[in-house]
């Protein structure tokens, strides 16, 4: 007589969210050999996340920034300190630091789980988004009825109407956006969704966008002068 053993693994998608900050972290597996990948972490949540990896029985190997934020500390270093995870950027960051530049268009792989590098400057000239089977990462490129702002950073109001229009927009409009921020406690959209009913989104040139993007008058991130030197030099939680 045969046995057959069958072990059943589903794709882990934990949406996590740093209240000082309004950041969304997402830890994913596809739970098969247990390798786990965190886009976006925020440094003060480290030990939470370490927690959850363990009751999970994850091991991290990846860790994505979106682009280089201005309004907290990345915990991309600290946990590359902790796991010797690989620290993944696009190739324009200005991160000091980081063990692997993806191009647009390449793929990062973590087990079966396939995420293509989506090159949406605007934001900033660094900012990357994610594309994922059904869903996004859109970082700050494309928010739930936002958009992320363009004033500082290398941003571009310009570049940031053309990676809406011309890439984001262009997914399936049943692609899931799931954002690095959110300031109204909703976690997700859909492309659909946010061509419709995002105020941003309802302009018919990149020259409306520009004047819309370049009338916003926002208060600079109070932690902009600490989190953007210590995200371009990889900084860990001893260093801050
Ligand atoms: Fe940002």
């Amino acid at each position: 007589m045969q046995f057959f053993i069958v072990y059943f693994s589903s794709m882990i998608f934990e949406q996590l969210f740093d209240i000082k900050s309004s950041t969304y972290t997402y830890i994913i597996s596809s739970g098969k050999g247990r390798e786990a990948l965190i886009i976006d972490p925020v440094i003060d949540k480290i030990e939470g996340y370490i927690k959850i990896l363990k009751n999970l029985n994850l091991k991290l190997v990846k860790v994505i920034d979106t682009h280089i934020h201005a309004d907290h500390v990345t915990g991309l270093n600290e946990l590359n300190k902790r796991t010797n995870c690989t620290r993944i950027m696009g190739e324009k960051s200005k991160s000091e630091v980081i063990d692997l530049r993806i191009k647009d268009n390449e793929k990062i792989k973590v087990e079966n789980i396939e995420l293509k590098a989506i090159y949406t400057p605007g934001h900033t000239d660094c900012s990357y988004s994610y594309l994922m089977n059904d869903r996004v990462f859109t970082g700050d490129t494309l928010l739930i009825n936002g958009t992320g702002r363009t004033d500082f950073q290398s941003g571009s109001s310009y570049d940031a109407y053309d990676s809406l229009f011309n890439k984001l927009l262009k997914l399936p409009k049943k692609t899931l956006v799931y954002p690095a921020h959110d300031y109204n406690g909703k976690k997700n959209s859909t492309i659909e969704n946010e061509k419709n009913n995002n105020p941003r989104l309802q302009v018919s040139s990149k020259e409306e966008y520009a004047e819309i993007m370049n009338n916003i008058k926002l208060a600079k991130p109070k932690m902009m002068d600490i989190a953007v030197p210590a995200n371009t030099k990889g900084l860990t939680l001893n260093q801050l």
